[in-house]
């Protein structure tokens, strides 16, 4: 009987995606017993058939939604109407002590003369540089250094690099440009990738630049967050209005991207939080973001950005997963190698999800807030995530649920779950030293209608937030940001239902 109860259970709604939890699974296991008027003599085996279904889906990390169905075994819808467009860096290196690698795998491919961007801190405070140099000397290739990059680079200091460079360089250009550093840099590099060749200021080259043939670049992050090294844009601030400009074009992404997460381990607190709440934010946007059968591609061929699909979810999930077990660590105890792994690695995967998937409101609003505050990427980013995630709860709800069980938030009650994940998205950045509200960024209520407008004017963020009133969800999400307000706050219903989350059996 018991067998039987669960065929019909598990094979039939199971397989169609009913159930997105283990309570919903057992309690119409329960109904069906009732429902059948089933003799409990074998309650006991009733009993442990529930425990054993449990377990078996516990021990996977996994419960039977329609995405992760095929996981457990049982067949899980397709998304079927996906249109991916995957653009990822051409090659992919990870692992501590990969950066050895770099001499012998850049000789081999052919490369003869480098350039290095960096900044003052790597040539002068790590061996990083030096042995670079010095390896790749030994197998024949010569290698320029520069090390004027600065966080946030603006397009003077592009423009500055590539007339200081080009004449050092006597205009023999380098066959290869390494980035050492955190996006700061990597930006600076994958723009000067464009301006030495051309020899023209970086702004020449905003819009369509498929004409161009960047130097190739190969991008070794520092910095556990932006994910630069697998995106095809590069991030400038232009002094003259404040704003950031993006140069963006697939043949920016970096030729080679190595990812040693030793780099890392010199990073200060405050740099790995901002940039470790980056990388979570990434994940988290890009998997909630626009199908990629909805995205507007503007009749593009090759675009950068082509909205979420079945691909660019996976890498968004174990980026999740990661950053929720080891971004806390990372900021607390840098020197948790693990824990610096594990960010490494959630960083690059965050960065394959939405670099090719594309980010909405929370990139979109906070280039607004950083423009009024000049905060850093990361803690802008941060304070608008949580009441971004909030507006999408009703047409995000199975991937809400997601996110919910990788916090360990027992999912029974699914309008809960929903409204609290938000919540604990807060409370890691509050534990992250980042302000959880506009006021204390310094934003007046009489700046929010400047800030809505502004956010909005950045389309190609606006156009894929998942909302059908992207306006007023704008004004809204704004107005709940500085407020400090969220769903759970003001819902009795929102409290925790053991006061325990249990992240281990997630
Ligand atoms: N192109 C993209 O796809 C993309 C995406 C997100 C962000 N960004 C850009 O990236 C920039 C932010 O980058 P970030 O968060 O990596 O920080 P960052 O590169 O600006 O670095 C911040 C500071 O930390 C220092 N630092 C970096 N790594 C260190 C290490 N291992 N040890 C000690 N000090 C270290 C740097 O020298 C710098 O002083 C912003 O300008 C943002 O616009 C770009």
């Amino acid at each position: 009987m018991v067998e039987r109860c669960f065929r019909d259970i598990s094979e039939n709604s199971l397989r169609r995606g009913v159930f997105t939890s283990v309570p919903e699974l057992v309690a119409a296991i329960d109904g069906y017993i009732a429902h059948h008027n089933i003799n409990p003599t074998p309650f006991i085996w009733t009993m442990s058939a529930r425990d054993i279904l449990q377990k078996v889906i516990r021990a996977d990390g996994r419960l039977p939604t329609k995405q992760n169905a095929l996981h457990q075994g049982w067949p899980a819808p397709m998304r079927s109407d996906d249109l991916v467009h995957f653009c990822p860096p051409g090659r992919l290196i990870i692992g501590n002590g990969s950066r050895h690698q770099l001499p012998a795998l850049l000789h081999r491919l052919g490369y003869r003369k480098g350039l290095i961007v960096t900044d003052a801190f790597f040539v002068s405070a790590t061996p990083w540089v030096t042995e670079y140099v010095e390896a790749a000397r030994a197998l024949g290739l010569a290698t320029h250094v520069y090390s004027g990059g600065m966080p946030d680079p603006t397009t003077t200091l592009c423009d500055e690099a590539t007339a200081v460079l080009r004449g050092e360089l006597l205009d023999a250009m380098p066959d290869h440009v390494i980035a050492l550093g955190g996006g700061s840099n990597i930006d600076l590099a994958k723009a000067l990738c464009l301006t030495l060749p051309e020899g023209r200021p970086v702004l020449n080259f905003a819009g369509d630049i498929s004409w161009a043939r960047p130097l190739p670049l190969i991008a070794m992050p520092t910095t556990a967050g932006t994910g630069s090294e697998a995106t095809p844009g590069a991030i400038l601030l232009d002094p003259n209005n404040s704003t950031k400009v993006a140069v963006s074009d697939n043949s920016l992404r970096p030729a080679i991207a190595l990812i040693d997460p030793e780099f890392t381990f010199t990073c200060p607190p405050r740099v790995t939080a901002d940039a470790g709440i980056d990388a979570f934010t990434h994940a988290i946007e890009s998997y909630l973001t626009i199908d990629s059968a909805n995205y507007d591609r503007g009749g593009h061929t090759d675009p950068g950005y082509s909205g979420r699909s079945s691909l660019t979810m996976m890498f968004a999930r174990e980026a999740m997963r990661l950053c929720i077990a080891w971004l806390d660590r990372t900021y607390t105890q840098g020197d948790d190698i693990e824990a610096r792994t594990g960010m490494a690695y959630a960083s690059v995967y965050a960065a394959l999800s939405y670099g090719s998937a594309g980010l909405n409101a929370v990139h979109g609003i906070a280039y607004a807030v950083a423009g009024q505050t000049h905060k850093s990427h990361g803690s802008t980013n941060a304070v608008i995530l949580p009441y971004v995630l909030d507006s999408l709860r009703e047409v995000r709800r199975p991937e809400m649920l997601e996110i919910a069980r990788l916090f360990g938030v027992p999912t029974g009650d699914q309008d809960r779950a929903v409204r609290e994940m938000p919540r604990l998205v807060r409370d890691l950045v509050d534990r992250l030293g980042i302000p959880t509200n506009l006021r204390a960024f310094g934003i007046e209520e009489a700046d929010l209608e400047r800030l809505s407008e502004d956010a909005i004017g950045v389309a190609r963020l606006a156009k894929a937030l998942p909302l059908p009133d992207v306006k007023s969800a704008y004004r809204s999400i704004i107005r709940n940001a500085w407020q400090g307000r969220l769903s759970a706050d003001t819902s009795m219903q929102a409290r925790p239902e053991s006061g325990v989350y249990d992240n281990a059996s997630s």
